[in-house]
């Protein structure tokens, strides 16, 4: 359980998700104790760590260097990349630019999963694959991966330039990609990256319908963290608790081994700042189901309808609310 491979690389069975660190659960982490949480993250048997250009603009990418340089040749880094709208003329010198500067950032010779962060409408996912082709030649990459695709998008990609990954949201809320995008990973091979496994925490039975969020923190915009919502996804919560008890394992661990479980492509990347919740997250690892455990499980939570998600529109509007 400990290691999977995706694609052509082979990473933890949890990986870890750098974001919070920098932004979207309020305040930044002090930098001191980001490299200390980072490090220890490490100590602890993660070695598959997510970042992009764009959290901290930037800095998140200088903490992963700070806090991991002395062992970089023992970990797996991902960053990603957002694309500004330009001519598609421009797109390889672009791609390159923005490659270049998180190699910098991140002060090594290469990333080992290049994604790009989301598809723009405008964007051709041919062209962009056969960009990332080079950059595989040139050294610069190991890897590159597509976030929040369509199946479409992941066949015509990975068609011009085989693809390691696929980064999407996945866990027991949001199951959008269980029909299609995740069998065409385990089809082709790719893997399949699951970003807020712990559904932005909800999955761990500590979200409290009168919680209230300031700053720059996602919970403010996202309907799952609506009071309405929080107390109508109460049944999901006691569903879990319920079989997290049978288990002996806490529900954030529960949440994390239904993904391991559900497909050998999947590797959750849960965020977490505290040096507890990394260890009990990557314990999540050790958790196995048989296979009568597993249907049981999915089948109550067939019953259970979900009230509240995470969409890009609802996310954009942190920007339009006071988030200092
Ligand atoms: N590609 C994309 O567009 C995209 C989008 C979103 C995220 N991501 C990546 O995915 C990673 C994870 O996603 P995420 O941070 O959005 O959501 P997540 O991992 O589902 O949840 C993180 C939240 O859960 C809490 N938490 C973690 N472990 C816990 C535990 N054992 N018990 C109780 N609470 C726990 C964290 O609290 P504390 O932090 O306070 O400990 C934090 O509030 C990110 O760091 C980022 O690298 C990628």
């Amino acid at each position: 359980m400990d290691r999977r491979k995706i694609g052509n690389l082979e990473v933890s069975a949890v990986g870890y998700g750098c974001m919070g660190l920098s932004q979207g659960f309020g305040p930044e982490t002090e930098d001191g104790e980001a490299v200390r949480l980072l490090q220890k993250a490490y100590e602890t048997g993660y070695t598959f760590f997510d970042t992009a250009e764009a959290y901290g603009n930037g800095k998140n990418e200088e903490l992963v260097h700070k806090a991991l340089h002395g062992v970089r040749n023992q970990i797996e880094i991902a960053t990603k990349i957002v694309l500004p709208e330009i001519p598609v003329s421009n797109l390889q010198k672009e791609i390159e630019s923005h490659l270049d500067a998180s190699l910098k950032r991140l002060d090594t010779d290469r990333i080992d999963l290049y994604y790009l962060h989301y598809i723009p409408a405008w964007l051709d996912v041919e062209e962009t694959a056969a960009c990332m082709g080079r950059m595989l030649q040139k050294g610069k990459i190991r890897g590159w991966g597509l976030c929040q695709c369509s199946e479409q998008e992941l066949r015509l990609g990975h068609e011009v330039t085989p693809l390691t990954a696929i980064q999407g949201e996945f866990s027991m809320m949001a199951r959008m990609f269980e029909k299609d995008v995740l069998p065409a990973c385990e089809e082709l091979g790719i893997g399949f990256v699951a970003f807020s496994p712990l559904a932005k925490g909800f999955l761990t039975g500590e979200i409290k319908a009168d919680a209230e969020y300031t700053g720059f923190d996602f919970r403010r915009v996202l309907t799952r963290f609506s009071r309405e919502n929080v107390l109508a996804n109460q049944p999901l919560v006691d569903l879990l608790q319920y079989f997290a008890v049978q288990k002996e394992v806490s529900i954030a661990q529960l949440s994390l081994a239904w993904i391991l479980h559900k497909s050998p492509s999947l590797v959750p990347i849960p965020g977490a700042r505290s040096e507890k919740r990394i260890k009990e997250n990557h314990a999540a690892g050790q958790v196995t189901f048989t296979e009568a455990e597993f249907d049981a499980l999915e089948a109550e939570l067939a019953k259970i309808e979900i009230h509240g998600d995470r969409s890009i529109a609802d996310l954009a509007k942190i920007y339009e609310i006071d988030n200092k």
